[in-house]
């Protein structure tokens, strides 16, 4: 994957900008859009799992035993409420033994600026954690969810995002140099209300049908 940032990997999947098409269209609703962001957070889920460590065991198959090789650590995953709560389910279904936690923020609708409302984070020493949150905008509730992960001892953060604005991605960049961003796409701007473009909407209201 060659990006102009060092920190983003783009999914870079047919699969992925097919989903990512359904997404953005104004016309998906609700039902058809869970589905869709289950189906391609499984696939940037995947690719942001892909260097975690494993180690050497053995397996007997039926026919005799062999040398395998399974997970040596791990995961939480964050889901940064209420939009990615749509992420939340296949991170469930690919590793079983996550711990989950969860961040409530909501952006002030004139500032942008987004505050804190719930907290509750699990134990996530000798962990890797997904911060999951479909959104990266201005970058600063990502930056605030990151923030209170890293208040506790992990193995390390990694943010899955559906879409990431320049902007979003300069700041957890400069405020979180340590922390990976996962993407389907790496969009254009932001327009003055702080969406961005040409993005999707709002993924929370168009998840949970609240127009
Ligand atoms: C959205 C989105 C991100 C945030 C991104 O949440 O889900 O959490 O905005 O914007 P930022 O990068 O500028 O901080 P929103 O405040 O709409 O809340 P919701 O998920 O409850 O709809
Ligand atoms: N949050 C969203 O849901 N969409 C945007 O475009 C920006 C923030």
């Amino acid at each position: 994957m060659h990006n102009q940032h060092m920190a983003i990997h783009l999914a870079n999947h047919p699969l992925a900008d097919d989903l990512l098409c359904t997404l953005r269209d104004r016309r998906t609703p609700p039902e058809r859009y869970r589905q869709v962001a289950r189906r391609l957070t499984t696939l940037l889920v995947i690719e942001a799992t892909r260097h975690l460590p494993t180690e050497a065991t053995k397996v007997q198959t039926p026919l005799e035993q062999t040398n395998g090789r399974s997970l040596g650590v791990g995961l939480a995953a964050v889901p940064v409420l209420r939009a990615g709560l749509g992420m939340l389910e296949p991170v469930l279904d690919l590793f079983p033994d996550v711990a989950v936690g969860y961040v409530g923020l909501e952006r002030n609708e004139s500032t942008a600026v987004a505050h804190t409302y719930y907290s509750k984070l699990p134990s996530m020493d000798g962990r890797l954690v997904l911060c999951l949150d479909p959104m990266l905008a201005t970058g600063g509730s990502a930056c605030q969810a990151i923030d209170s992960i890293k208040e506790r001892p992990s193995l390390g953060v990694v943010m899955v995002c559906i879409i990431a604005a320049p902007e979003g991605l300069a700041t957890v960049e400069a405020r979180h140099p340590d922390v990976p961003v996962y993407a389907a796409a790496l969009d254009r701007g932001l327009d003055k209300r702080k969406y961005i473009l040409p993005g999707l909407g709002d993924f929370g209201d168009r998840l949970y049908g609240t127009f």
